[in-house]
């Protein structure tokens, strides 16, 4: 019954012991049934007795084999066991990307990965391999690497206004995570309601609602997130808003509206959620500072290394009020014990020995090239277009008068070579932004920019003119 393929890379072993598993397994040999000897069954493979001893040798270790002295070898007791029918699908196929090389993709998630500190990130990795004591390899604390922390709560006080101390720093695997995590500490079982700026990512409006919140719209306009609307009947376990740079519709909250926020959350005793994603690249002016600083003890200050380094890290941190920190020390244990020491102690590094700030300094100024290039073409190919938001970050808002962006537009532009993201596809309560698209241009090349805006522009033109 069994066979051996002799110019096979497996070894003649493991294709005994294979063949005579599995068919244990799929009951073709039958508990207590008695086995060849080895000597037999290597007389019928052709091939040598050790190597038939060898593989039962490994069946028996294992439990599949019984030996019986002075009477042979059987198939051991216990063992078979009805097998569940295969499925034909895997239940969460792995998300693949099928865009072709020549699409160009104006979305908005990706920094410039052509620009990434290879050299220096690369150096200091050496370092810390070379020279940090040894307990950086062991397990770490769940809040995360004492340096980072230190240095962190020195640098958003400097960048962004800030007031923490290193305690009240927990690192986690991006905000995506920091996100998850609040909205698992925050939320309760009959209090399970987020106020959230509506339009929002479909990312982070997922992560509230796989954490069991039920997410209540707030309106965005081109300033940001209206106070106004707040709801007042009903208090929110938290407020989401992304005040540096809206996104998507791009808007920097003014002070007024910022103390309003605060206003609102004293009077409702509830919490601020600041994410603070692309704040260091301000292209205007000078960036408004946290609402952190302005009220520490109701915000939990979330950011990230993906916008200003590299998503590939997952490294990013939230600021909580001192009261919050031990829920969210323990929690981050359950999750996943603690992010990687390592790269944090490089990232420590990088950060106190000031090559973030030149980095950052450096990508600012490619990302303004890169917004540059794209606000010119979009005039060059659009006058009547409207460039709406802030001059900051790695992606802006356009409204095309006259055209709406739905599945088909959408469709034929990928045809053309061009991807686009409606504000619509953001929205929580459709209708309000048909006619808006994001771009984001901090991934794309200046000539890939022009080239894209190129495509667009054909394509919004054979569309106009095609018969209805
Ligand atoms: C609003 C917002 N905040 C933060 C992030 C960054 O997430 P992470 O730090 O997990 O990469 C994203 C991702 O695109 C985002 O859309």
């Amino acid at each position: 019954m069994l066979t051996v393929k002799r110019e096979s890379k497996v070894s003649l072993t493991q294709q005994v012991y294979e063949q005579i598993r599995s068919g244990i397994l799929k009951q073709k040999f039958t508990e207590g049934e008695k086995l060849p000897s080895t000597r037999e069954l290597a007389a019928s493979l052709g091939i040598s007795r050790n190597v038939c001893l060898e593989a039962f040798d490994r069946l028996i270790t294992e439990g599949y084999l019984d030996v019986r002295p002075r009477s042979g070898t059987y198939v051991a007791k216990g063992i078979t066991f009805q097998r569940e029918e295969e499925r034909s699908h895997p239940v969460f196929p792995a998300r693949v990307s099928n865009l072709s090389k020549d699409v160009i993709d104006f979305r908005a998630a990706n920094p410039a990965m052509d620009h990434f500190p290879r050299k220096i990130w690369g150096r200091l990795l050496k370092e810390v391999c070379i020279d940090t004591p040894e307990e950086a390899f062991a397990y770490s604390g769940s809040e995360g690497v004492r340096k980072l922390r230190e240095v962190l709560s020195q640098y958003l006080l400097k960048i962004r206004g800030v007031h923490c101390h290193a305690d009240q720093i927990i690192i986690t695997a991006g905000a995506t995570q920091a996100l998850y995590m609040i909205s698992r500490v925050l939320t309760h079982h009959n209090d399970r309601f987020i106020a959230v700026e509506d339009p929002v990512t479909d990312e982070m409006r997922r992560i509230f609602s796989i954490a069991g919140a039920k997410v209540h719209p707030v309106p965005a306009d081109e300033e940001g997130i209206i106070p106004e609307s707040l709801p007042l009947h009903i208090k929110p376990s938290f407020l989401f808003t992304i005040p540096s740079h809206q996104f998507p519709l791009g808007g920097t909250l003014s002070i007024q509206r910022r103390v309003k926020l605060i206003e609102y959350s004293r009077k409702m005793d509830t919490y601020i959620v600041e994410d603070d994603y692309d704040s260091e690249f301000t292209y205007e002016g000078v960036p408004v500072h946290s609402i952190q600083g302005l009220n520490p003890e109701r915000v939990l200050y979330v950011g990230t290394f993906s916008k200003i380094l590299s998503p590939a890290l997952r490294i990013g941190y939230v600021v909580l009020p001192p009261y919050l920190v031990n829920r969210f020390r323990e929690l981050k244990w359950y999750t996943d014990r603690h992010t990687s020491s390592l790269e944090q102690h490089v990232l420590a590094r990088f950060i106190e020995e000031g090559f973030l700030d030149r980095h950052v300094r450096r990508m600012k100024k490619i990302y303004q090239k890169r917004r540059e290039a794209l606000t010119a073409s979009l005039r060059e190919h659009f006058p009547s277009a409207k460039i709406l938001g802030q001059s900051s970050g790695m992606h802006l808002v356009v409204e095309f008068p006259g055209v709406v962006f739905c599945e088909k537009v959408k469709e034929l532009l990928h045809e053309a070579g061009v991807l686009v993201y409606p504000v619509e596809d953001y929205a929580l309560n459709k209708g309000a932004h048909q006619q808006k698209v994001v771009l984001g241009y901090g991934s794309l090349t200046e000539k890939k920019i022009k080239e894209g805006v190129n495509r667009l522009s054909e394509a919004l033109q054979r569309i106009k003119e095609a018969p209805s």
